[in-house]
């Protein structure tokens, strides 16, 4: 199953080199694209190193025989995961914005869209993050929200714990829609 996975720029970004490591290590084939501020937490390089393919972080980047990143990575996939989003993407999102790559991309695909939140519980509670995550529900995009006991508590060095769904939870999730939309092409062809 080939993933592309979007990362943001969020504390919980600097893990995304192992994450695509532990994705490739279960068979996934795994194709990265950075938001700007994702290249703030982690390289480029170093995710194109572990993943084998070229990092795309702009709309107007081109390279590896790709020329409209955000038209051809949308449909050379077999699902979108926003791994981890901030807050600010959730937004962009919900408002359907297409002013960077990853926004850009989501917008365009046919493919399952998973979004997965990374935030403080501060963020987590106010109205205006639970309206962003309800809307994208809304929309038909799997969000996978912090749960308690399912998932991993970042905490950086001034104590603010940062909160998002699991790998495993995630990648469950995956297996889950990847099943689905094989159970609707063997539809199509009239199979069981
Ligand atoms: C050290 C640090 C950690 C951050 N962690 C988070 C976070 O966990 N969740 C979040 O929504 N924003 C977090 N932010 C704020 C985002 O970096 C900021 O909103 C940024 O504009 C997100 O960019 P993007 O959505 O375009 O990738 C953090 C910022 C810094 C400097």
């Amino acid at each position: 199953m080939r993933w592309l996975l979007a990362v943001c720029g969020v504390g919980a970004t600097i893990t995304s080199p192992q994450i695509v490591l532990n994705l490739r290590k279960m068979g996934f084939t795994v194709r990265v694209i950075l938001s700007p501020n994702a290249c703030k937490f982690v390289s480029p390089e170093a995710l194109e190193v572990i993943s084998g393919c070229k990092v795309f972080h702009s709309t107007f980047d081109r390279g590896d025989g790709v020329v409209v990143p955000h038209i051809e990575l949308a449909e050379e996939c077999d699902i979108v995961v926003v791994f981890p989003a901030s807050a600010s993407m959730v937004a962009r999102l919900a408002y359907g914005l297409a002013d960077e790559l990853v926004s850009a991309t989501v917008l365009h695909t046919h493919r399952p869209v998973v979004v997965v939140p990374a935030l403080n519980a501060t963020a987590l509670n106010k109205p205006v993050v639970e309206r962003n995550l309800l809307q994208l529900e809304r929309d038909g995009y799997h969000v996978l929200r912090p749960v308690k006991g399912k998932s991993v508590r970042i905490t950086d060095l001034r104590d603010v714990g940062v909160s998002i769904a699991s790998l495993e939870s995630v990648v469950a999730l995956v297996r889950r829609l990847g099943g689905k939309a094989s159970q609707k092409s063997l539809s199509k062809l009239g199979q069981k």
